[in-house]
């Protein structure tokens, strides 16, 4: 499928984004585990979130839904089903690396692979230290590619710094903690998403925070929830930036998850001179949510990396379009992560941005972006190469191009926000699915 899009003459409207990735897949996760029925509302639709329920269906596991974001998950307790048939993560990271902390608990064999971008993304930092802890792991190039084959049960605490900051591996090797003797602690070089702590902590967990390290015991069952899922900051972020490049834009998204690990992207725009307003609405299941007012902005260029890249990294390829579009110079540093998501971004977002005229140079842990001073960009025939952000990111681009764009590989957008199109329709944009 491709997306063709019309640069439009203004951009207004009032959005309420999808129910957020990443709380969608722990709810899901968390809740199978539980003793007792997990009520989920908001549950974000999205192909990844429902390769989580696919995943944990085939580990026998009695689920309702998703029906208008509705799931009702029956907990199964600590203990899940030996699945018949490998399980397909398909293009999922964060499906495939917490289950693997869940199946290195399990006393049973079990296979989980991906699509072909999910099976050449690096699984060592998670199979590592799951080995470590007792379980029983093979995969190709010695554990580093899936398809990975867990024999599972009987773990030891384990005692971790986390060589690379993700939310991802931490989450995972918390999972596989509750199955563990003892207890096992965390570090990370820098916070990232804390998701995970707080839905476990809401499930009676012993986990507990002290800075940048997280402690969690073993042996304890879990309790049921009811979690109601907060909108996506990383989905939201396409139109705060639509918002501020576009020169006659007005834009209200309604009900965002504002939880501090996530909202660099609020920072950083704002820092480049983005008119945004957040208006707070108090909390939704442990999470801080709020609406978000964006207007027509004169952007500048920023320097960016450290401890921001965690708060933002999926936020970047978009965040490039703003730079884009800036005036002055961006330089975005110590996010080589970017290599090994979906797809290299680096290298995509670079190819593929330059396509349409921005002036973009890649580094090998970031970009180095000259800004337009407000101009068109180019409006031309671009690639997702597969990958969601990338795809949309590029649609983004495409409301400030001299004509129309279009947008090969544009089925993956299901992968976080089915919806994309129809809210682009919603603020007065003129975009065709063909
Ligand atoms: C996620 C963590 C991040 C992020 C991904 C979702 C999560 O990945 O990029 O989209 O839900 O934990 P890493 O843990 O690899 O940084």
């Amino acid at each position: 499928m491709q997306l063709f899009i019309e640069p439009p003459s203004s951009l207004a409207g009032t959005l309420k984004p999808p129910g957020d990735k990443s709380i969608s897949h722990r709810a899901a996760i968390i809740g199978a585990l539980a003793e007792g029925t997990t009520v989920i509302e908001g549950f974000l639709e999205g192909d990844d979130c429902l390769s989580t329920l696919r995943c944990l269906r085939a580990l026998g596991v009695n689920i309702e839904g998703p029906h208008r974001g509705h799931v009702t998950i029956y907990g199964k307790g600590m203990f899940l089903k030996e699945p018949e048939d490998v399980l397909d993560a398909g293009n999922s990271g964060t499906t495939m690396r917490l289950l693997m902390g869940v199946l290195a608990g399990q006393p049973f064999y079990s296979v989980i692979t991906g699509d072909p971008s999910l099976r050449w993304r690096p699984m060592g930092r998670v199979t590592r230290p799951l080995k470590t802890m007792g379980a029983q792991i093979w995969g190709r190039n010695g554990g580093e590619l899936a398809p990975l084959s867990i024999q599972g049960g009987n773990l030891q605490s384990l005692s971790y710094t986390l060589p690379v900051a993700s939310a991802q591996v931490k989450s995972s090797l918390l999972l596989a903690g509750l199955f563990a003797r003892g207890e096992t602690i965390i570090s990370e070089p820098f916070p990232t998403r804390d998701h995970s702590e707080r839905l476990l902590k809401a499930a009676g967990a012993a986990l507990d925070v002290e800075g940048q390290t997280i402690k969690i015991s073993g042996g304890r069952p879990l309790k049921p929830l009811a979690v109601v899922v907060p909108g996506d900051i990383s989905a939201a972020a396409f139109f705060m930036v639509a918002g501020c490049i576009h020169p006659h834009a007005d834009i209200i998204l309604k009900n965002v998850n504002l939880n501090p690990t996530r909202t660099g992207i609020i920072d950083v725009l704002k820092a480049m001179g983005g008119q945004i307003t957040v208006i707070p609405r108090g909390e939704s299941s442990g999470e801080p949510v709020g609406d978000i007012h964006v207007a027509s902005s004169q952007l500048h260029g920023v320097e960016i990396g450290g401890a921001l890249i965690p708060r933002l990294i999926d936020e970047i390829p978009v965040l490039a379009v703003a730079a884009a579009v800036a005036s002055g110079e961006t330089l975005i540093r110590d996010a080589a992560e970017l290599r090994v998501k979906e797809s290299d971004r680096i290298t995509l977002v670079a190819r593929e941005l330059g396509k349409m005229g921005a002036s973009i140079q890649a580094l090998p842990d970031g970009f180095l972006i000259q800004g337009n001073r407000g101009g068109d960009l180019r409006g031309a025939i671009v690639d997702s190469h597969g990958d969601h952000r990338l795809g949309m990111a590029l649609a983004i681009a495409a409301l400030v191009a001299d004509g129309p764009t279009v947008i090969r590989g544009a089925e993956c957008l299901a992968v976080s926000y089915p919806q994309f199109s129809a809210h682009m329709s919603i603020l007065g944009v003129k975009v065709k699915e063909e």
